[in-house]
């Protein structure tokens, strides 16, 4: 029988999720049953560390753990159930253009025998995946990030279980809030897309929402916050994504400068209306930034059942040869797109249908007036 050899990768934030579509892919490679049908004997290898796997030479002094390791079916059993990423990830773009490593990328692939490729990652990770289709690799994607940001599929790993966490995280404050009668600001992250904002904020039942697609007034914030007071409430709850900015400011950025990819570091626009809010209001107003948080812990039943699916799908594309695709959830179904499609636009909120501007939530009307 043929054999080849599957090397798999996650890369960028981690999130929930990954490790069940890891698992799955292995599980799916290594069946035997579909092994004898497809007449080719898979071997899977997982790559640690993202693409940084395939730059640092072996034993680099960073880590002196192998680059590369052999997953089977009896070491993954349990993976669908563990937070984080068993293979390690990191921000590593070997495309930069400063410091161009591509060529040893294509080296260590050749290297270690990998005939093709599974990255599970974000616009970052799956743009260089593409990078690599171009330049000869055989490359299957598979969708993640908790901001949901990617085109092509109305679903990315991890998404779920951070909204989870949002909406826990928001129960917890409610209490410490309607004892204080405060004022809360919670971030979340979401570099340009408010998905994690908008259905964490309706998830929570959030009294004002605020997502990069649209700029707020600082004004009319402090405004709904008192007419709320004046219809009673106790507290109130304002869900921020870390990428809104406020009319006439830029966004809030923890640290200057941008990573490999061009990335700001952004955090710290909740405390920033938290402040303008008690010099407005006169309410005591607190802010609490949610962070990684919202990427860790335990997959939710939904990041396990999306990580198994992404990866059977993802093995079923290499076993039809159907490279340079990323698996997607589209209209209830799993399927796959170009990876040049899914990487790029961004797949952000559309304020028009799916945002309300005069109470700063989420919409009220869904199947029209
Ligand atoms: O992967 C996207 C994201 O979740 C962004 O929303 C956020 O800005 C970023 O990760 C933060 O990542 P880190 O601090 O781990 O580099």
């Amino acid at each position: 029988m043929e054999k080849r050899r599957i090397g798999v990768l996650t890369g960028g934030g981690d999130c929930a999720g990954l490790n069940s579509a890891i698992k799955w892919v292995v599980k799916t490679a290594l069946d035997d049953r579909l092994q004898k049908e497809r007449k080719i004997q898979y071997e899977v290898v997982g790559i640690r560390d993202g693409w940084k796997g395939l730059v640092l030479p072996e034993g680099d002094v960073e880590d002196r753990a192998p680059r590369i390791i052999t997953l089977t079916e009896e070491m993954v059993r349990t993976w669908d159930r563990h937070g984080g990423t068993n293979l390690g990830t990191s921000r590593t773009n070997p495309y930069d253009p400063k410091n161009d490593r591509s060529r040893i990328v294509l080296g260590n692939i050749e290297r270690y025998q990998i005939d093709c490729l599974v990255a599970i990652g974000g616009e970052d990770t799956l743009g260089v995946a593409q990078k690599l289709y171009l330049d000869g690799v055989k490359v299957a994607g598979i969708p993640k990030t908790i901001d949901k940001d990617l085109s092509g599929t109305d679903y990315t790993l991890g998404f779920e279980t951070a909204v989870t966490v949002i909406t826990e995280e928001i129960d917890r404050l409610r209490t410490t809030a309607g004892s204080h009668r405060r004022i809360f600001v919670v971030e979340t992250m979401g570099r340009h897309a408010g998905w994690l904002a908008l259905e964490g904020g309706e998830s929570s039942g959030a009294y004002i929402i605020l997502i990069p697609e649209y700029d707020f007034k600082i004004e009319k914030v402090s405004e709904l916050v008192a007419e709320g007071r004046r219809k009673g409430a106790r507290y109130e709850i304002i869900v921020v994504a870390e990428g809104a900015k406020a009319a006439g400011y830029t966004e809030v950025v923890k640290k200057d400068g941008i990573d490999s990819f061009g990335h700001k570091s952004l955090g710290g626009i909740g405390e920033f209306l938290a402040r303008w809010i008690s010099q407005l209001t006169g309410i005591e107003t607190r802010s609490i930034t949610l962070s990684h948080l919202q990427r860790g812990g335990l997959p939710c039943a939904y990041d396990r059942r999306m990580g198994r699916y992404f990866g059977i799908a993802a093995v079923d594309l290499i076993g039809k040869e159907d490279f340079g695709k990323m698996v997607s959830y589209r209209n209830g179904e799993i399927t796959f797109v170009p990876l040049r499609e899914a990487i790029g636009k961004l797949n952000v909120v559309d304020v028009r249908t799916e945002y309300d501007t005069e109470r700063y939530n989420g919409r009220r009307s869904i199947l029209g007036l």
